[in-house]
């Protein structure tokens, strides 16, 4: 029995470390080091390239090294391996922090004051308080449900939306689809973590556009696969949206050719909002292998009819 670490090589050494230190009954093999495939059962690994069964022929659980599972083609990862997302609290709090920022960046009209600054203009404009807008956050998952805190914190007034009912307290919550145009109205500022499923592609789009507030701002920590980048431009161009904090794109590194980078309305990082931290990584996936061992069910398991 042995765990493969297969995923951003300059991390690997603090996995190990963790492994070394906590489960040391947990033979730990990183990508670089000789191993034997068929003694693999639980693998670490952004995507799979290739037919993962075929190489790992014991495979018995698959850990997706990232929040998302979306990257994995269902084609190479067999139906009766499990799927395990990456819950873990450095990655919630890197979200929490990015968002934080984001929604700032919006509210206060910083992007604004980034193009008056490179503009030599000196335009000081009036403060909306915090309680007079609404940031309404699509995707209560274990990282939709991290940046609520810190956002009431800041003030905001908050509403969530969610595929399947959720009860929080302090957030106006709406369910499924017969709600989300009641939801949409109320945002001030969106911010989309939904997982990236069939369903979900594309849903920020013109109509859901024009479902908010006139000048709302977007928040774009999910996927590219979410945002159809040609609405986005026609709606800020029309200024029907105000400003957008983008981090992720439908082609990653966005080409250089793209409208977003020089766009004045526009904010945009290399995929960086957050990162799983080795440290908290190594612990949930121990913990995982111990239930897993112990014949108890695998927590965060990707139910694959549904895609997250
Ligand atoms: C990053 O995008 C992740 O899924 O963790």
């Amino acid at each position: 029995m042995a765990f493969l670490y297969h995923a951003d090589p300059s991390r690997a050494h603090r996995w190990r470390e963790v492994f070394a230190a906590e489960a040391p009954d947990i033979p730990f093999f990183s990508a670089g080091d000789r191993h034997d495939p068929a003694a693999i059962r639980y693998l670490v690994i952004w995507e799979a390239e290739g037919n993962l069964a075929e190489r790992y022929p014991d495979l018995e659980v698959v850990f997706s090294a990232g929040a998302g599972t979306d990257q994995f083609t269902p084609a190479h990862l067999p139906p009766e391996v499990p799927l395990v997302r990456m819950v873990e609290p450095g990655l919630a709090a890197g979200m929490a922090e990015y968002v934080c920022a984001g929604v700032l960046l919006l509210h206060r009209d910083l992007i604004g004051y980034i193009a008056d600054q490179r503009n030599g203009r000196w335009n000081p404009r009036p403060i909306v308080p915090a309680e007079q807008r609404c940031v309404g956050v699509m995707g209560l998952g274990a990282l939709g449900m991290a940046v609520l805190a810190p956002l009431k914190a800041l003030g905001f007034r908050l509403a969530g939306w969610n595929r399947s009912s959720r009860s929080i307290e302090g957030v106006e919550t709406y369910a499924g689809a017969q709600e989300r145009d009641a939801f949409l109205a109320r945002c001030d500022i969106l911010v989309c973590l939904l997982p990236l499923t069939p369903e979900t592609r594309g849903c920020l789009n013109a109509d859901l556009f024009a479902r908010l507030p006139e000048g709302a701002g977007i928040v774009n920590v999910g996927r590219g696969g979410h945002l159809v980048e040609a609405d986005l431009l026609a709606a800020l161009d029309r200024g029907r949206i105000g400003g957008a904090v983008l981090d992720v794109f439908a082609q990653e590194p966005l080409p250089q050719e793209h409208r977003f980078w020089h766009h004045p309305r526009v904010f945009l990082t290399p995929h960086m909002a957050s990162m799983t931290q080795p440290e908290g990584g190594a612990r949930a996936v121990i913990a995982n292998i111990r239930r897993h061992r112990a014949g108890e069910p695998l927590l965060n398991r990707v139910d694959r009819s549904r895609g997250y």
